[in-house]
């Protein structure tokens, strides 16, 4: 299914650059910043017209520059498997659900309330929320607790600059996460399946790490409803059920946060969660994973990454038995 292009009020027709052009640049300006095509005054040219702000709805073309320490080389996940292969539960269980109910979910206008042991509590409305920090680019990998995994190019910036804009006090140690919930808009919120709202949650020192990307876009676009509109975090080193996706509250706290999967199985779903292929779901190994996209009868799975592949934030865990803290 491919998603209809809503207009913006912000952006006339005539800016809306397809998203496979798109795309096409993309991967010239990351080619060109990787060296493998030696100009500054082509990367000029081509990357004027993309690095140019403009903020519209879904599926309206998001500007922003290719961060070239955050490039997975994998192959990226086609847009169509992405957008239609989804968990969100508030639109339903199945995975085809979400891209058939969420496109009339109402993202703007939005806010987002930013609360707790915080100096300078905020709420922001999502136009200066994502004029905070520059747009970029980064490819990461995401896999999922259940054992598939996709590459997508997200766009956002490191949720560190909302974190240092309301300067957290010095009893703060966590950090919560609340999506949407709103009953009229999401039909999945009838079942039982979870405890509503959906509630994530980080310690403090991890939602810091510059992996930690605050969202708001996919593939050179304004992130579509189904894949967490308007905003969402990415935390690539983290099962993907740890990425909440349409936030409205991020809390400070001092205690380690209820989370939405922990409450409702503790045994399977810790308040870590990191990738970790040495450590079992009580019903099934965490050892390889199937790409989605790759999924032919002789495709072979392959070996889940400790962090995913993210070796970077293995010091946040150091001294701790991560069987332990799943
Ligand atoms: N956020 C909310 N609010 N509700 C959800 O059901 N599912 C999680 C996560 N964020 C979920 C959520 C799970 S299990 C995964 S794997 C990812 O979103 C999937 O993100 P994607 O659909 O963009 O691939």
């Amino acid at each position: 299914m491919r998603l209809i292009h809503r207009q913006s009020e912000l952006i006339l027709p005539s800016e809306i650059t397809p998203r496979e052009v798109v795309e096409e640049r993309r991967d010239f300006i990351r080619k060109l910043a990787l060296g493998s095509i030696a100009s500054a005054g082509l990367l000029e040219m081509a990357g004027r017209r993309a690095f140019a702000q403009s903020i519209g709805g879904q599926g309206t073309h998001l500007a922003a520059s290719a961060n070239t320490n955050y490039v997975v080389m994998d192959k990226k996940t086609a847009y169509k498997d992405a957008t239609t292969y989804n968990n969100y539960y508030e639109f339903g269980t199945d995975k085809s659900e979400p891209a058939q109910t969420a496109g009339s979910l109402k993202t703007r206008p939005w806010t987002i309330s930013i609360e707790g042991l915080v100096k300078k509590p905020l709420v922001l409305d999502l136009d200066s929320l994502m004029k905070l920090a520059p747009m970029e680019e980064r490819i990461y990998r995401l896999r999922c607790v259940e054992g598939w995994s996709m590459v997508i190019p997200w766009i956002g910036f490191s949720l560190s600059n909302l974190i240092k804009k309301v300067e957290p006090t010095g009893s703060a140690k966590f950090i919560e996460f609340t999506s949407l919930a709103d009953k009229k808009q999401m039909p999945g919120l009838q079942s039982g399946v979870l405890e509503w709202p959906y509630v994530e949650g980080l310690r403090l020192d991890e939602a810091l790490h510059p992996l930690a990307l605050l969202t708001f876009g996919m593939y050179g676009e304004v992130l579509p409803n189904q894949n967490g509109a308007p905003v969402r975090v990415v935390l690539p080193w983290k099962y993907g059920f740890k990425s909440a996706k349409a936030i409205v509250k991020i809390r400070f706290t001092s205690e380690q946060p209820r989370t939405a999967w922990n409450q409702a199985a503790p045994r399977e779903y810790g308040f870590y969660s990191n990738v970790n292929p040495e450590v079992d779901h009580p019903r099934w190994s965490q050892s390889s994973e199937r790409r989605i996209g790759e999924d032919s009868f002789f495709a072979k799975k392959r070996k889940t990454l400790m962090f995913n592949g993210y070796p970077e934030v293995a010091s946040l865990y150091s001294g701790m038995d991560l069987k332990k803290y799943f």
